[in-house]
């Protein structure tokens, strides 16, 4: 039987998505931004967007290989957008998803890296992965780590590049390597978006059209305790994250992770406060 991944309505009981969720590994949420947010979105990262070098330097070959030279990227996102960081970051479907994946190996989980992927005509395909795999030290089997989405900013079709998945590899032994006729491609109108599990095998496709970016925002939450792929502090720093909700300025990383109710302990003091306090106090 052909593979599939479930679409559903952005409206329907966080119940049914997670179930979805949890049975294929990712599942498409229809309309999860509404026009209007889409819409404020785009017109506030259009520029930044626009000015990205696609050949722009990377950390190393490994990574400049794998996002090629024909993709337009801007992450720090929280500083950028206000909608990204107030409405998308904060999305309540996104949020409640989280708890049900994320919370039961954690205290609190928090923004790993919000990333505009503008991918140009002739970008390739990206080479087929995990997202979780960032954290390579990790013993498997390990509590879900991270919760991914790629939303689209734009429309996602089989031309332009939409993100190739493989429903239910998220229960593969990491070793096994999918058959061509294993993917399904996360075709899908502008505000929708591909949610899925961090050990879930997918990857972006080539972008055959002529002449279409095809403009996608990777959104991923990790558990609170683990180093996140984007320095979200420093990205958004204290001058701008003052202005945000408190839920925003945990979810960037400024709160305690508090694991003491589970005889743990914390991470993320600044002088054995709470930054969340000290910013409220004027003091970072
Ligand atoms: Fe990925």
């Amino acid at each position: 039987m052909a593979p599939e991944l479930r679409r559903l309505a952005a409206d329907k009981p966080v119940a049914d998505l997670f179930a979805a969720l949890e049975e294929d590994g990712a599942v498409v949420i229809e309309g999860l931004l509404d026009p209007g947010l889409l819409r404020r979105v785009n017109a506030e990262v259009s520029d930044a967007v626009t000015a990205a070098d696609p050949a722009m330097p990377h950390l190393n070959p490994a990574i400049a290989g794998f996002f090629g030279t024909r993709t337009r990227h801007v992450a720090g996102l929280a500083s950028k957008s206000r909608a990204f960081a107030t409405e998308v970051m904060c999305h309540p479907t996104l949020l409640a998803l989280c708890d049900a994946v994320l919370l039961p190996g954690c205290a609190e989980y928090v923004l790993n890296l919000g990333h505009i992927i503008d991918r140009g005509p002739g970008a390739e395909q990206q080479l087929i992965h995990r997202d979780e795999l960032t954290w390579v030290h990790v013993p498997r089997p390990a509590p879900q780590l991270q919760l991914a989405s790629m939303i689209a900013l734009s429309e996602f079709t089989a031309e332009n590049g939409a993100t190739l998945l493989v429903p239910g590899s998220h229960r593969w032994p990491w070793d096994r390597q999918p058959r061509p006729e294993e993917f399904v491609q996360a075709v899908m109108t502008a505000g929708s978006a591909v949610v899925y599990l961090g050990s879930v095998l997918h990857g972006a496709a080539t972008n055959r059209s002529a002449d279409v970016w095809r403009r996608g925002l990777h959104l991923s939450y990790v558990v609170g305790w683990l180093r996140t792929e984007e320095n979200n502090v420093l990205a958004t720093p204290p001058a701008i994250a003052r202005t945000l909700p408190e839920r925003a300025q945990r979810l960037l990383g400024y709160g305690v992770h508090d694991a003491i109710a589970k005889l743990g302990g914390y991470c993320g003091m600044v002088g054995l406060r709470d930054p969340i306090d000290l910013l409220r106090e004027g003091k970072l």
